[in-house]
């Protein structure tokens, strides 16, 4: 199969595009980071291919679609996986930062949509796959602004399979708990997942097609469950940084 991944330079992204190309597919990489695709280039060879840019920028995502299609590569697959956490820098609100945030979590992907919906629509197949978080399903005390900026792509995401899953358009949401990346400087832990794994387990969405998934499935759970009051999850949840 033929796949892009936005977010594709660190973290889960990388991770995905390696065991990827290792299982055979081949995989475009988009990141603004050039030195680090190159890198991961280097090291996977003939099956990667990859284009620096910021997902942001509507006439970018526009721009590399037009580049694919010129190199023949037909994604049958868009992950979606970039994004960013910026309230480490001010846990306060910021405008900006809250701005930037939404533009890069939400529009980051919804440019990718825009991009590559007409050629799935034209072929009558292709999936989406956004990477939400269950920082979307309850506040904490760590950001104003990454929660709803996950929480409006994951409605948005089930919005769109709604109305396209009968045109063989299929969009999935995974709704992830902790990783160990460099988004959160966390470390593998028994709540925190690691890259191989989550990659591992994000690539099954590929087969499956359901609309919505959490994964890890046990640490996604008390996130998942309505029975808490906010205050109460935020407390619990700090207990584990
Ligand atoms: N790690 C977790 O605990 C966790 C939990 C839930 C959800 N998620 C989600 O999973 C996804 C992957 O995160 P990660 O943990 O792998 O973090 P990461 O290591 O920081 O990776 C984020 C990726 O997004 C790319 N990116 C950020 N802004 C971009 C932009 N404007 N244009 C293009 N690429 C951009 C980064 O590349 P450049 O900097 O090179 O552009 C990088 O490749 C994110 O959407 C994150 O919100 C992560």
């Amino acid at each position: 199969m033929k796949i892009l991944i936005t977010g594709a330079s660190s973290g889960i992204g990388r991770e995905l595009a390696k065991q990827l190309v290792k299982d055979g597919h081949a995989v475009w990489g988009v990141a603004r980071r050039e030195n680090l695709l190159n890198d991961l280039k280097k090291e996977l060879g003939d099956l990667f291919f990859y284009t620096a840019g910021d997902v942001s920028m509507e006439n970018e995502a526009l721009k590399i679609a037009e580049e694919m299609k010129r190199n023949n590569f037909s994604p049958d697959i868009v992950f979606l996986a970039a994004g960013v956490y910026l309230d480490r820098i001010n846990k306060e609100f910021d405008y900006e930062i809250f701005r930037k945030t939404i533009d890069i979590n939400l529009y980051g992907s919804l440019n990718f949509v825009q991009a590559f919906l007409p050629a799935f629509l034209e072929r009558g197949a292709g999936q989406f796959i956004a990477l939400s978080s269950v920082a979307a399903l309850k506040p904490t005390f760590r950001s104003i602004s990454y929660p709803p900026s996950k929480a409006a792509l994951g409605i948005a995401f089930r919005g769109f399979d709604l109305i396209y899953r009968n045109k063989n358009i299929i969009f999935s949401t995974i709704y992830l708990g902790p990783v160990a990346t460099e988004i959160w400087n966390a470390r593998k832990s028994f709540i925190v997942a690691s890259k191989k794994y989550t990659a591992s387990a994000i690539k099954k969405v590929m087969r499956t097609k359901k609309s919505v998934y959490y994964i890890p499935f046990w640490s996604t759970l008390i996130s998942r469950s309505g029975f808490l009051p906010d205050s109460w999850y935020a407390a619990l949840i700090k207990l584990f940084q």
